[in-house]
């Protein structure tokens, strides 16, 4: 019985021991903030259960400040032991930068994220100041939340790609809002994004298409004009091309992945990377920005007539217009490709085995722009030689010192025409190319004649000073010798 009731009493003082540690340690662990507030049905204490902080043991007092162990409100809550109540303006960014501009501290919780969020958000165009002047137009809470913030990779993520559009568009697609800080700036772009492949899919649940953070970045975003922007002119084919030059990313949907490769050996790409031209197309000039859509095969000569004005105009008019149509034959694409044009040559054109019109025309097969084809080719090979023809005496005539001036000037119109007569192709009327071929004709053999004049004048004048110098030598020696026997004369 004795040892019945010893063993009753250990057991009972064993269990007290153990409810009284338990007590006395949840009491410093428990974080009487979100029991408190908990209890209360406070919002910020509900988010905060699935909280990455909380995960990572994180208290509500490690950004408010106070004292998370007691459960009094006024100890708690109380200034002196460092509370702050709601953050304001910039403190908001600053409390989160407390750590994540931390390295120390990040370290400390073995993290590896980068630590340059508020640095980046501070020179991006969106560390500007709000519309008070009093703060900056972002906090770090604006795309993240303030409570229930999870990994950006977690889909809760309001920059997670299936949320950022909203969380953008919140701001930019506010016609009011936006107006009172950039009335200049569009605020179309989720709207027209919703219209584009990559938005289609994106409706779909596809969450590997482009959305705005892939094409601007994230804390780091510019204005379009920045040299430094994912979009700027120079840079947004490397940016597009994160994706679309991946075979791996984008196995599954079946489209090539060498939009960029051949981009950078095309006319465009040569003319942009080694010219330094800007007036070069990139990838959004031909597939638009928010709404990035293959250009369709009416729009194709649209596209590109936004820069080559008068071959779209030509073409428009042309035989071809309602036959490509009718055939579904994409229009300028057809014959110069999309994102592999290279420099056009007069070999694309005729009906030789590499001439683009032999594809379609033949003897037997669409016989009229087969002639036309072969007139075409053999009138802009007739101009090419006279100009050249032209060129070579013009140099002739200077190198022999005549004056040609004139006829040099001339020259630049006889390129010209060359030039015009390689556009006309665009019409492919005959009669329309015969014109401006036939002036391109003129000017030459106007040159020709010039320059051959100055030449003959050349070989004319030195004939002459031939003849001249020889009736001065003959003189000289007749001279001489008159004098020399003047000479013997007076010395005998
Ligand atoms: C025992 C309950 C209790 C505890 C413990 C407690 N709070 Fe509160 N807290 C409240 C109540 C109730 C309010 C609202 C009363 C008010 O507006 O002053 C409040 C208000 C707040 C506010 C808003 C302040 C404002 O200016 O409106 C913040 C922030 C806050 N608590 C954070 C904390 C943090 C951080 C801790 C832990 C260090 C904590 N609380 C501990 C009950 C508690
Ligand atoms: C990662 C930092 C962080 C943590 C952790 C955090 N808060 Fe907050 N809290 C903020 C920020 C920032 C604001 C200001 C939000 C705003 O201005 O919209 C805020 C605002 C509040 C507010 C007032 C406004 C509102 O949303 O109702 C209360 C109350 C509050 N927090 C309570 C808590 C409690 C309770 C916890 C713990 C369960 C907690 N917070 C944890 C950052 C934090
Ligand atoms: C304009 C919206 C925006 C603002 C403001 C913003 N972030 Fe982000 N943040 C993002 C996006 C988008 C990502 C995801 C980036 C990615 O997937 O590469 C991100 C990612 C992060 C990450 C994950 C690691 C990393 O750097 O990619 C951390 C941590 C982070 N942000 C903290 C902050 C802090 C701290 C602030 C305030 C100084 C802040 N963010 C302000 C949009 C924003
Ligand atoms: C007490 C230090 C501390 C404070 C204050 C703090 N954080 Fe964090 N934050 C962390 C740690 C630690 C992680 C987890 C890091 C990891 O997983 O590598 C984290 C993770 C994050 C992530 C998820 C990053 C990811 O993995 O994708 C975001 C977003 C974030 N914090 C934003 C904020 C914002 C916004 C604030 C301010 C309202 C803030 N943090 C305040 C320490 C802090
Ligand atoms: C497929 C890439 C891509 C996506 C996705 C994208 N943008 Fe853009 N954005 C661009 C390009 C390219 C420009 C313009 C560059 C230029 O005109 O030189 C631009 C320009 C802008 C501008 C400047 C004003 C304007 O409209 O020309 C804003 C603001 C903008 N984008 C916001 C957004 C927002 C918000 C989203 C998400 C709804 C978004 N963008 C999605 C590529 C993209
Ligand atoms: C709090 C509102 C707000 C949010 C949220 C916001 N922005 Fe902005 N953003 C602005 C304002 C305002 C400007 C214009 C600044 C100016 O021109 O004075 C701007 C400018 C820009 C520009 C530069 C446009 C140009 O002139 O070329 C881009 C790009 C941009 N934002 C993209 C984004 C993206 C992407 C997101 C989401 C990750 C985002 N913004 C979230 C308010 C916001
Ligand atoms: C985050 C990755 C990503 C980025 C960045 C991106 N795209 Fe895409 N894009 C996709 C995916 C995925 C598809 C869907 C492929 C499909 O059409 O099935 C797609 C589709 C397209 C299509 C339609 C292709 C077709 O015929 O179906 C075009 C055109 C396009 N993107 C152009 C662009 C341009 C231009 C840029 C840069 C301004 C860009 N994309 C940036 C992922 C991306
Ligand atoms: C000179 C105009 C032009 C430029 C520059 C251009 N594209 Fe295209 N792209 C086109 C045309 C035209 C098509 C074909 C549309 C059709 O036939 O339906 C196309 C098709 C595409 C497709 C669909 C798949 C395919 O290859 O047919 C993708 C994806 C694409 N382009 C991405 C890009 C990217 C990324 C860049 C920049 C590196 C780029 N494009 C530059 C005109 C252009
Ligand atoms: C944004 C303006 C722009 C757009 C859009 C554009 N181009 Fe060009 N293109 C240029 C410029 C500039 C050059 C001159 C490059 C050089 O020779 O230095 C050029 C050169 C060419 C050439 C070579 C010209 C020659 O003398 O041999 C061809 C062919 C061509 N483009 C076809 C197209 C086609 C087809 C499209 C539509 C799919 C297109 N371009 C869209 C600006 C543009
Ligand atoms: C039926 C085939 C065909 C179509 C369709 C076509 N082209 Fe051409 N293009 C040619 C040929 C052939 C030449 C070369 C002419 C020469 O050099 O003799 C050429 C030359 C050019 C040149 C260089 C000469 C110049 O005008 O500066 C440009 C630019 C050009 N094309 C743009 C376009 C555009 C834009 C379209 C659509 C509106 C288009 N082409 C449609 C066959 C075509
Ligand atoms: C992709 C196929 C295709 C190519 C390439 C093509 N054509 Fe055509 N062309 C057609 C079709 C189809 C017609 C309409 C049928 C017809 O009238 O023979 C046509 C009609 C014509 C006509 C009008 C004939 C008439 O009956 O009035 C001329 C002229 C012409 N092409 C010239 C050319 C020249 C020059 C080239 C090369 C620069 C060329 N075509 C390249 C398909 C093509």
């Amino acid at each position: 019985m004795d040892i019945l009731r010893k063993a009753l009493l250990s057991i009972l003082v064993f269990l007290f021991c153990i409810f009284w540690l338990n007590n006395a340690l949840s009491l410093n662990t428990v974080n009487q903030c979100l029991v408190c507030h908990e209890s209360n049905g406070d919002k910020p204490a509900m988010l905060f259960k699935k909280d990455i902080h909380y995960k990572m043991g994180i208290t509500c007092a490690d950004c408010h400040g106070g004292n998370s162990k007691s459960d009094d409100m006024e100890i708690a809550m109380n200034k002196r032991a460092g509370f702050i109540g709601i953050p304001k303006g910039d403190d908001i960014s600053g409390m989160c930068a407390k750590c994540h501009s931390n390295p120390d501290v990040m370290k400390r919780y073995h993290s590896e994220l980068p630590t340059n969020q508020l640095e980046m958000l501070k020179t991006s165009v969106h560390g500007k100041l709000s519309i008070t002047g009093k703060e900056n137009l972002l906090q770090c809470i604006t795309c993240h939340n303030a409570h229930g913030i999870v990994p950006v990779k977690d889909k809760a993520s309001p920059v997670h790609p299936s949320n950022v559009i909203n969380t953008c568009g919140s701001c930019h697609s506010n016609a009011k809002f936006m107006r009172a800080y950039n009335p200049a700036l569009p605020i179309d772009q989720a709207e027209k994004y919703r219209t584009s492949v990559h938005g289609i899919l994106h409706a779909k649940g596809d969450s590997k298409v482009a959305v705005c953070t892939s094409c601007h970045g994230s804390h780091d975003i510019r204005q379009k004009s920045d040299l430094k922007s994912k979009v700027y002119k120079t840079n947004l084919p490397s940016t597009c091309s994160v994706c679309h030059s991946n075979s791996e990313y984008m196995k599954e949907y079946k489209i090539p992945t060498n939009q960029y490769d051949k981009y950078t050996h095309s006319v465009h790409g040569i003319a942009l990377f080694e010219k330094h031209d800007i007036s070069a197309p990139v990838c959004n000039d031909c597939h638009g920005n928010h709404g990035a859509t293959p250009p369709g095969l009416e729009s194709i000569s649209k596209v590109c007539g936004t820069c080559h004005a008068m071959n779209a105009d030509l073409f428009s008019s042309s035989p071809h217009k309602k036959a490509f149509d009718e055939h579904k034959y994409p229009e300028c694409e057809t014959c110069h490709g999309n994102h592999e044009i290279i420099t056009a040559t007069d070999q694309l054109l005729g009906v030789d085995k590499n001439a683009v019109c032999s594809r379609c025309h033949s003897e037997s097969q669409n016989t009229k722009g087969f002639k036309v084809a072969k007139n075409m080719r053999m009138l802009i090979d007739k101009l090419e030689k006279a100009e050249k023809r032209a060129i070579d005496l013009v140099h002739e005539a200077e190198q022999k010192g005549m004056e040609i001036s004139e006829a040099k000037y001339k020259l630049k119109d006889a390129h010209q025409a060359r030039l015009e007569a390689r556009t006309m192709v665009h019409s492919f009327n005959l009669g329309k190319f015969q014109n401006v071929v036939n002036t391109g004709l003129v000017t030459t053999s106007e040159i020709t004649s010039e320059a051959g004049l100055a030449v003959k004048d050349y070989y004319y004048r030195r004939y002459g000073l031939g003849i001249a110098s020889l009736i001065i030598t003959i003189l000289v020696i007749s001279l001489y010798k008159i004098i020399r026997r003047i000479e013997k004369k007076q010395k005998s």
